[in-house]
């Protein structure tokens, strides 16, 4: 398999069928675009007409503290009303607004209703215990609907959601509570994956050790094993719920379209896991706003994004975005292998999914199991897929477009992050694809593949990939720490005024761009984000390790997989188990996406004169490259 995401035979087109185009919600993606960049401000405030606010703005854009953006100044809303509230006076109270699966085959459904309802009851608890405007709430759970439910009613009540990833581990989770300062910690005793049990409460409880802020700890029931429960700190979900205080009935606060609405940490460059914060308002418009158009969501649609809630992918576009538009979502808690590998493709038979949005790294992982389980299955529901997380590959693109799609479904390659809060580059399914390329900007943004100098880059050559006006669900700081956003985003193209996105790209002369990888310390796993510092601490706090460095390498399922090297304090001894130990150190401190497959210990490190470790050397080493400019190098 070839792991050159950008280079597809040249000419490959996909034209979209006529009758399908037809019939969506933008059918002419270049007169929209033309329509947007005329005047962005009177495009985004058109948009937003489609959503209710309590009170409407002054001004739609404030860029007097640039880069510290503003959007719709004055505007009072708050996201659960128009994701929730505002469907309960509508026919959408009896719509499904979640179908749900759990591994083991048991199930569960929610009408708009019925989840306005028990958002409401848990706000009620969450108040009761003293969360109040602003206060920081983290959640870490499984993909059940209550992680649904208690992200909605942080928001509900003005609370801010902080929720980490379940696949994270002690360390990891106790940093950003810690960096949170979250009073409350909502999660579960375990989640079901692979037929087996992730012991969620029990890192939670670690974790709880590790960064005390936390005083009370609210664990939903989903597996049912013994777990400890620590008097006055830990309360069950389902005790709480039940209680009188937990009526169905509570006010939506009024929040500023600036307030902030989450947390999400996302790796950067150094060890420190960056919050990043958005808001209200502009987030409201733009999850429901991209998803709308570049999944062409009608009401009759079932929408299934495979990404796990604890993501930005699934705050935008399981919860947020998709609740906005009164859709109805499928979500599903466990492993797509299990017990067999036709589970996604028997559950899209089953529910009569139509619209797939997932990861290319899932689709490998199901493509290596061969045609026959996707074949049993009758997938003609489908009338769209998506992709999104790392580039995806050509022969991955074709077995998603030929085997799930039948060759009937374009699919939407979209490009994006945390910081960026939905689609940048996306297509629409009015656009002739080309596999392996996100296409082009989403209406309202200028993208642009520049050089060090922030010069337009020819077609075809490499150079940094930037945003070069505001949109509204930019993320609007780091918590906590205004400076690194400034200097992570904003510093390289200041004089232009011009977001740094972090990845590199390539334009080609149609001006579709091709995104190439991240230019930082930033390892893809999976699709999972990951930052070689915080593998790198991982290693080292355990006893053996003086000093490590990880890299990524490419990986035919997994797009890269990690590898270490570790150079051991002095009295410790190389040995295979010595390796396991250390994997299970990484597994337990950071996670199990974060475990190196595999670990070599060294005597030294390739490092510049100032002490950073040249990790580019390590993987042209690894990977049998010439080492390119060693200038640097100390030795
Ligand atoms: C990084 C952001 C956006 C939700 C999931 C990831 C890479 C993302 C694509 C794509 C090529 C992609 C980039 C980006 N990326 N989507 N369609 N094609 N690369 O969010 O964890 O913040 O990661 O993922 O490198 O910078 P994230």
């Amino acid at each position: 398999m070839s792991l050159e995401p950008f280079s597809p035979p040249t000419g490959e087109w996909y034209h979209p069928d006529e009758e399908l185009v037809k019939n969506t919600h933008v059918p002419d993606y270049d007169a929209l675009y033309q329509e947007a960049m005329t005047d962005i401000e009177a495009f985004w405030a058109k948009q937003a007409e489609a959503l209710e606010w309590y009170e409407p703005w002054e001004r739609v854009l404030d860029s007097s503290e640039a880069p510290f953006y503003k959007w719709f100044i004055g505007a009072k809303t708050n996201i659960v009303h128009n994701a929730l509230d505002r469907h309960t006076k509508t026919w959408r109270r009896n719509k499904l607004a979640l179908i749900w699966e759990g591994e083991q085959g048991d199930r569960r459904s929610m009408s708009y209703w019925r989840l306005w309802q028990e958002t409401n009851r848990f706000a009620n608890v969450l108040k009761s215990m003293g969360i109040n405007k602003g206060d920081r709430v983290t959640i870490y759970m499984g993909r059940i609907p209550e992680i649904m439910i208690a992200m909605l009613a942080c928001a509900k009540i003005g609370a801010v959601h902080s929720v980490v990833y379940g696949g994270f581990s002690e360390q990891a989770l106790a940093d950003r509570i810690e960096d949170a300062q979250s009073r409350v910690l909502v999660t579960a005793d375990g989640a079901w994956l692979r037929g087996g049990i992730v012991p969620l409460k029990e890192t939670a409880d670690e974790a709880v050790r590790r960064s005390p802020v936390v005083e009370s700890v609210i664990v939903v029931k989903r597996t049912g094993q013994d777990i400890h429960m620590e008097p006055g700190r830990d309360y069950w979900y389902h005790d709480l719920i039940n209680l009188p205080i937990a009526s169905t009935k509570c006010e939506t606060e009024v929040m500023d379209a600036e307030d902030p609405l989450f947390i999400l940490y996302t790796s950067g460059t150094t060890g420190k896991p960056k919050g990043v914060l958005h808001t209200h308002g502009g987030y409201q418009l733009y999850t429901s706003t991209t998803l709308k158009w570049v999944f062409d969501m009608k009401d009759d649609d079932r929408w299934w994004c495979a990404a796990d809630p604890g993501w930005i992918t699934g705050h935008s576009y399981i919860v947020y975005g998709p609740l906005i538009l009164g859709a109805t979502s499928f979500m599903y808690e466990g492993a797509p292998t299990h017990p067999y590998p036709n589970r996604w493709w028997r559950m899209i038979e089953d529910y009569g999914i139509t619209i797939l949005y997932t990861a290319p790294t899932a689709i490998r992982g199901l493509m290596r199991f061969g045609d026959a389980w996707a074949n049993r299955h009758d997938l003609s529901s489908l009338r769209l897929l998506g992709s999104v997380g790392e580039p995806i590959n050509p022969e991955a693109w074709r077995w998603y477009h030929t085997v799930i799609g039948k060759e009937r479904c374009p699919i939407m390659d979209t490009w994006w992050q945390t910081e960026t809060g939905g689609f940048i580059i996306a297509p629409m399914p009015s656009v002739p694809l080309k596999p392996g390329s996100a296409t082009r900007p989403f209406p309202g943004l200028d993208v642009d593949v520049v050089d060090e100098a922030g010069n337009a880059c020819a077609p075809g050559e490499d150079g940094y990939l930037v945003i070069k006006n505001p949109w509204p669900s930019m993320l609007r700081t780091i918590f906590g720490d205004p400076d690194r956003y400034v200097e992570q985003y904003w510093h390289r193209y200041e004089a232009q005024g011009w977001y740094l996105a972090g990845d590199s790209a390539r334009k080609d002369e149609d001006g579709y761009i091709w995104v190439i990888g991240r230019i930082d310390d930033v390892i893809k796993v999976s699709g999972y984000r990951l930052g070689t510092a915080e593998i790198e601490s991982g290693l080292v706090s355990h006893p053996a390790v003086a000093e490590a460095a990880v890299i990524g390498i490419p990986d035919e399922v997994k797009g890269n997989h990690i590898e270490a090297y570790c150079i051991l304090v002095a009295d410790a001894e190389a040995s295979d188990s010595l390796v396991e130990k250390l994997k299970d150190h990484v597994r337990h401190e950071v996670g199990p996406i974060a475990v190196p497959t595999r670990i070599s210990f060294v005597d030294s490190l390739p490092k510049t004169r100032s002490g950073k470790i040249m990790r580019r050397v390590l993987k042209a080493r690894a990977l049998g490259l010439p080492e390119g400019d060693l200038s640097t190098l100390e030795d």
